[in-house]
Protein backbone atom coordinates (compact mmCIF):
# COMPACT_ATOMS: atom_id res chain seq x y z
CA UNK A 1 0.00 0.00 0.00
CA UNK A 2 0.79 3.39 -0.66
CA UNK A 3 1.97 5.86 1.81
CA UNK A 4 -1.20 6.76 3.76
CA UNK A 5 -2.65 10.38 5.07
CA UNK A 6 -2.10 8.69 8.51
CA UNK A 7 1.52 8.09 7.89
CA UNK A 8 1.87 11.70 6.50
CA UNK A 9 0.28 12.83 10.07
CA UNK A 10 2.32 10.84 12.21
CA UNK A 11 5.27 12.40 10.38
CA UNK A 12 4.71 16.16 11.93
CA UNK A 13 3.66 14.30 14.90
CA UNK A 14 7.33 12.78 15.27
CA UNK A 15 8.92 15.77 13.69
CA UNK A 16 9.86 14.00 10.86
CA UNK A 17 10.11 16.60 7.71
CA UNK A 18 7.97 16.06 5.01
CA UNK A 19 9.54 16.13 1.96
CA UNK A 20 7.56 16.58 -1.31
CA UNK A 21 7.91 17.39 -4.91
CA UNK A 22 5.84 17.45 -7.98
CA UNK A 23 6.29 15.16 -10.86
CA UNK A 24 4.48 14.91 -13.81
CA UNK A 25 5.27 12.08 -15.79
CA UNK A 26 5.81 8.15 -16.13
CA UNK A 27 9.82 8.70 -15.88
CA UNK A 28 10.45 11.43 -13.92
CA UNK A 29 8.08 10.30 -11.16
CA UNK A 30 9.99 6.98 -10.83
CA UNK A 31 12.97 8.58 -10.21
CA UNK A 32 11.49 10.93 -7.67
CA UNK A 33 9.87 7.83 -6.14
CA UNK A 34 12.90 5.96 -6.07
CA UNK A 35 15.30 8.62 -4.61
CA UNK A 36 12.99 8.10 -1.77
CA UNK A 37 10.29 11.20 -1.15
CA UNK A 38 7.36 10.68 1.25
CA UNK A 39 4.82 12.36 -1.09
CA UNK A 40 4.51 13.63 -5.06
CA UNK A 41 2.56 16.62 -6.15
CA UNK A 42 1.20 16.42 -9.84
CA UNK A 43 0.50 20.27 -9.27
CA UNK A 44 -1.29 22.53 -11.69
CA UNK A 45 1.99 24.46 -12.11
CA UNK A 46 2.38 21.72 -15.31
CA UNK A 47 0.70 24.75 -16.99
CA UNK A 48 3.58 26.41 -17.00
CA UNK A 49 6.52 23.81 -16.98
CA UNK A 50 4.86 21.37 -18.98
CA UNK A 51 2.22 22.88 -21.24
CA UNK A 52 3.90 26.68 -21.76
CA UNK A 53 0.86 28.47 -20.39
CA UNK A 54 2.00 31.64 -18.67
CA UNK A 55 -0.54 30.97 -15.23
CA UNK A 56 -2.26 28.09 -13.81
CA UNK A 57 -5.65 29.01 -15.27
CA UNK A 58 -5.78 27.58 -18.47
CA UNK A 59 -5.01 23.98 -16.92
CA UNK A 60 -8.36 21.48 -17.36
CA UNK A 61 -9.37 18.68 -15.34
CA UNK A 62 -8.53 16.31 -18.54
CA UNK A 63 -4.69 17.80 -18.48
CA UNK A 64 -4.64 16.87 -14.51
CA UNK A 65 -5.91 12.99 -14.90
CA UNK A 66 -3.80 12.75 -18.03
CA UNK A 67 -0.32 13.68 -15.73
CA UNK A 68 -1.89 12.22 -13.14
CA UNK A 69 -2.25 8.62 -14.63
CA UNK A 70 1.25 8.55 -16.03
CA UNK A 71 2.50 9.85 -12.11
CA UNK A 72 0.32 6.69 -10.69
CA UNK A 73 1.52 4.42 -13.23
CA UNK A 74 5.36 5.11 -12.88
CA UNK A 75 5.26 4.83 -9.10
CA UNK A 76 3.91 2.56 -6.30
CA UNK A 77 4.96 3.30 -2.89
CA UNK A 78 4.77 6.98 -2.83
CA UNK A 79 1.60 9.05 -1.50
CA UNK A 80 0.15 10.76 -5.06
CA UNK A 81 -2.19 14.14 -4.65
CA UNK A 82 -3.28 15.28 -7.34
CA UNK A 83 -4.24 19.08 -7.86
CA UNK A 84 -7.69 20.16 -8.45
CA UNK A 85 -7.10 23.09 -11.20
CA UNK A 86 -8.56 26.13 -11.70
CA UNK A 87 -12.90 26.18 -11.60
CA UNK A 88 -13.45 22.53 -10.71
CA UNK A 89 -14.06 23.04 -7.33
CA UNK A 90 -15.03 27.29 -6.94
CA UNK A 91 -18.45 27.69 -8.83
CA UNK A 92 -20.21 25.03 -6.76
CA UNK A 93 -19.93 21.90 -3.99
CA UNK A 94 -21.19 19.03 -6.33
CA UNK A 95 -18.71 19.95 -8.82
CA UNK A 96 -16.10 19.83 -6.55
CA UNK A 97 -16.75 16.92 -5.02
CA UNK A 98 -17.43 14.88 -8.42
CA UNK A 99 -14.45 16.15 -9.87
CA UNK A 100 -12.01 15.42 -6.46
CA UNK A 101 -13.83 11.98 -7.01
CA UNK A 102 -12.27 11.50 -10.35
CA UNK A 103 -8.74 12.30 -9.49
CA UNK A 104 -8.97 9.07 -7.38
CA UNK A 105 -11.07 7.29 -9.49
CA UNK A 106 -9.98 8.05 -12.54
CA UNK A 107 -6.41 8.88 -12.26
CA UNK A 108 -5.30 7.15 -9.32
CA UNK A 109 -4.14 9.93 -6.72
CA UNK A 110 -4.65 9.07 -3.19
CA UNK A 111 -5.71 12.98 -2.29
CA UNK A 112 -6.69 16.06 -3.97
CA UNK A 113 -4.98 19.48 -3.15
CA UNK A 114 -7.13 22.57 -3.45
CA UNK A 115 -6.69 26.64 -2.70
CA UNK A 116 -8.10 28.56 -0.07
CA UNK A 117 -9.16 28.86 3.19
CA UNK A 118 -12.15 30.08 4.76
CA UNK A 119 -14.09 30.32 1.75
CA UNK A 120 -13.77 27.09 0.67
CA UNK A 121 -13.78 25.47 4.14
CA UNK A 122 -17.43 23.81 2.87
CA UNK A 123 -15.81 22.92 0.24
CA UNK A 124 -13.28 21.07 2.13
CA UNK A 125 -15.47 19.25 4.37
CA UNK A 126 -17.97 18.03 1.58
CA UNK A 127 -14.74 16.29 -0.15
CA UNK A 128 -13.36 15.06 2.82
CA UNK A 129 -17.11 13.82 3.66
CA UNK A 130 -16.98 12.00 0.36
CA UNK A 131 -14.33 10.07 1.55
CA UNK A 132 -11.51 11.95 -0.24
CA UNK A 133 -8.75 13.83 1.46
CA UNK A 134 -7.85 16.90 0.83
CA UNK A 135 -4.24 19.11 1.09
CA UNK A 136 -5.34 22.77 1.30
CA UNK A 137 -3.28 25.63 0.15
CA UNK A 138 -3.01 28.99 1.18
CA UNK A 139 -0.73 32.02 1.37
CA UNK A 140 -0.06 33.12 -2.07
CA UNK A 141 -2.58 30.80 -4.20
CA UNK A 142 -1.68 30.95 -8.37
CA UNK A 143 -4.82 30.13 -9.31
CA UNK A 144 -5.99 33.64 -7.46
CA UNK A 145 -3.09 35.29 -9.62
CA UNK A 146 -5.70 37.64 -11.42
CA UNK A 147 -7.41 38.66 -7.89
CA UNK A 148 -3.85 38.78 -6.08
CA UNK A 149 -2.04 41.54 -8.81
CA UNK A 150 0.62 39.06 -9.19
CA UNK A 151 2.47 36.30 -7.10
CA UNK A 152 3.49 37.92 -3.94
CA UNK A 153 4.42 37.41 -0.87
CA UNK A 154 1.02 36.93 1.57
CA UNK A 155 0.55 37.75 5.46
CA UNK A 156 2.99 40.65 5.83
CA UNK A 157 0.91 42.85 7.33
CA UNK A 158 -0.79 41.95 10.98
CA UNK A 159 -4.44 42.01 9.54
CA UNK A 160 -3.10 39.42 6.65
CA UNK A 161 -1.60 37.36 8.67
CA UNK A 162 -4.32 37.78 11.31
CA UNK A 163 -6.35 36.03 7.73
CA UNK A 164 -3.89 33.57 7.45
CA UNK A 165 -4.53 32.41 10.32
CA UNK A 166 -7.76 31.93 10.32
CA UNK A 167 -7.60 30.08 6.58
CA UNK A 168 -5.16 28.08 8.42
CA UNK A 169 -7.70 26.98 11.48
CA UNK A 170 -10.61 26.81 9.12
CA UNK A 171 -9.25 24.41 6.52
CA UNK A 172 -7.87 22.15 9.41
CA UNK A 173 -11.17 22.44 10.97
CA UNK A 174 -12.76 21.14 8.05
CA UNK A 175 -10.88 18.28 7.62
CA UNK A 176 -7.70 18.89 5.20
CA UNK A 177 -5.12 16.78 6.53
CA UNK A 178 -2.62 18.63 5.65
CA UNK A 179 -1.95 22.20 4.05
CA UNK A 180 0.72 23.72 1.72
CA UNK A 181 1.97 27.34 2.96
CA UNK A 182 3.16 29.42 -0.28
CA UNK A 183 4.71 32.63 -0.52
CA UNK A 184 4.80 33.22 3.63
CA UNK A 185 7.56 35.13 5.70
CA UNK A 186 8.94 32.11 7.99
CA UNK A 187 7.76 33.68 11.27
CA UNK A 188 4.39 33.41 10.54
CA UNK A 189 4.88 30.26 8.64
CA UNK A 190 6.12 29.17 12.10
CA UNK A 191 2.98 30.27 13.85
CA UNK A 192 0.54 28.37 11.63
CA UNK A 193 3.08 25.45 12.16
CA UNK A 194 2.91 25.50 15.93
CA UNK A 195 -1.01 26.24 15.84
CA UNK A 196 -2.43 23.35 13.56
CA UNK A 197 -2.03 19.40 14.09
CA UNK A 198 -1.69 19.14 10.77
CA UNK A 199 1.41 18.61 9.45
CA UNK A 200 2.15 22.56 7.13
CA UNK A 201 4.37 21.64 3.67
CA UNK A 202 6.21 25.45 2.94
CA UNK A 203 7.37 26.47 -0.79
CA UNK A 204 8.78 30.06 -0.33
CA UNK A 205 7.57 29.84 3.78
CA UNK A 206 11.01 29.33 5.62
CA UNK A 207 12.39 26.36 7.27
CA UNK A 208 10.00 25.88 9.99
CA UNK A 209 7.31 24.34 8.79
CA UNK A 210 6.60 20.20 8.95
CA UNK A 211 7.90 19.92 5.45
CA UNK A 212 9.13 21.49 2.03
CA UNK A 213 7.53 21.07 -1.79
CA UNK A 214 9.67 22.38 -4.54
CA UNK A 215 8.54 22.04 -8.73
CA UNK A 216 10.45 19.76 -9.95
CA UNK A 217 11.68 21.73 -13.08
CA UNK A 218 12.76 24.47 -10.82
CA UNK A 219 14.92 22.14 -8.87
CA UNK A 220 16.73 20.45 -11.72
CA UNK A 221 17.00 23.98 -13.23
CA UNK A 222 15.04 22.92 -16.38
CA UNK A 223 12.66 25.69 -16.53
CA UNK A 224 14.47 28.97 -17.05
CA UNK A 225 12.04 31.43 -17.95
CA UNK A 226 11.50 32.44 -14.30
CA UNK A 227 13.62 31.27 -10.92
CA UNK A 228 11.62 31.75 -7.68
CA UNK A 229 13.67 33.52 -4.71
CA UNK A 230 13.00 30.29 -2.92
CA UNK A 231 14.07 27.33 -5.72
CA UNK A 232 17.32 25.94 -4.49
CA UNK A 233 19.09 24.39 -8.15
CA UNK A 234 20.15 20.89 -7.47
CA UNK A 235 21.00 20.44 -10.71
CA UNK A 236 21.66 22.36 -13.93
CA UNK A 237 19.36 19.88 -16.57
CA UNK A 238 18.57 22.82 -19.08
CA UNK A 239 22.41 23.40 -19.42
CA UNK A 240 23.19 19.86 -19.31
CA UNK A 241 20.50 18.77 -22.11
CA UNK A 242 21.42 21.72 -24.30
CA UNK A 243 24.90 20.62 -24.43
CA UNK A 244 23.81 17.01 -24.70
CA UNK A 245 21.82 18.15 -27.90
CA UNK A 246 24.20 19.99 -29.25
CA UNK A 247 26.84 17.15 -28.96
CA UNK A 248 24.58 15.28 -31.05
CA UNK A 249 24.04 17.73 -33.50
CA UNK A 250 27.23 17.87 -34.15
CA UNK A 251 27.84 14.35 -34.74
CA UNK A 252 25.23 13.92 -37.20
CA UNK A 253 26.80 16.93 -39.07
CA UNK A 254 30.26 15.16 -38.56
CA UNK A 255 29.36 11.70 -39.61
CA UNK A 256 30.30 10.60 -36.36
CA UNK A 257 27.25 9.32 -35.07
CA UNK A 258 26.24 6.54 -35.13
CA UNK A 259 29.50 4.43 -34.99
CA UNK A 260 29.42 0.45 -36.48
CA UNK A 261 28.55 -0.68 -32.74
CA UNK A 262 25.46 1.38 -32.69
CA UNK A 263 24.53 -0.09 -36.56
CA UNK A 264 23.31 -3.43 -37.74
CA UNK A 265 24.78 -5.10 -40.12
CA UNK A 266 23.66 -7.54 -43.17
CA UNK A 267 25.79 -11.27 -43.34
CA UNK A 268 28.35 -11.20 -46.09
CA UNK A 269 26.35 -13.82 -47.73
CA UNK A 270 23.62 -11.25 -48.25
CA UNK A 271 25.47 -8.44 -48.63
CA UNK A 272 27.19 -10.67 -51.76
CA UNK A 273 23.92 -11.52 -53.38
CA UNK A 274 22.17 -7.91 -53.09
CA UNK A 275 25.24 -6.50 -54.69
CA UNK A 276 26.48 -9.53 -57.00
O1 LIG B 1 1.10 23.22 -8.64
C1 LIG B 1 2.05 23.16 -7.83
O2 LIG B 1 3.18 22.77 -8.17
C2 LIG B 1 1.78 23.54 -6.44
C3 LIG B 1 2.95 23.62 -5.52
C4 LIG B 1 3.80 24.79 -5.85
C5 LIG B 1 2.54 23.60 -4.09
O3 LIG B 1 0.65 23.78 -6.11
NA1 LIG C 1 -0.82 24.04 -7.74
Amino acid sequence: MRTTIRDIGLMKRRAKPIAMITAYDYTSARIVENAGVDIILVGDSLGQVVLGYDSTVPVTMEDMLHHIKAVVRGTNKVHIVGDLPFMSYQANRSDAIRNAGRLLKEGGAQSVKLEGGRHVAKTVQRIVQAGIPVMAHIGLTPQAVNQLGGYRIQGRTTKAAVELIEDAKAVEEAGAYSIVLEGVPSQLAQIVTERLSIPTIGIGAGVHCDGQVQVFHDMMGLYTDFTPKHARKYANLAADMSGAVADYIHDVRAQTFPSEDESFTLSAEVLAELTG
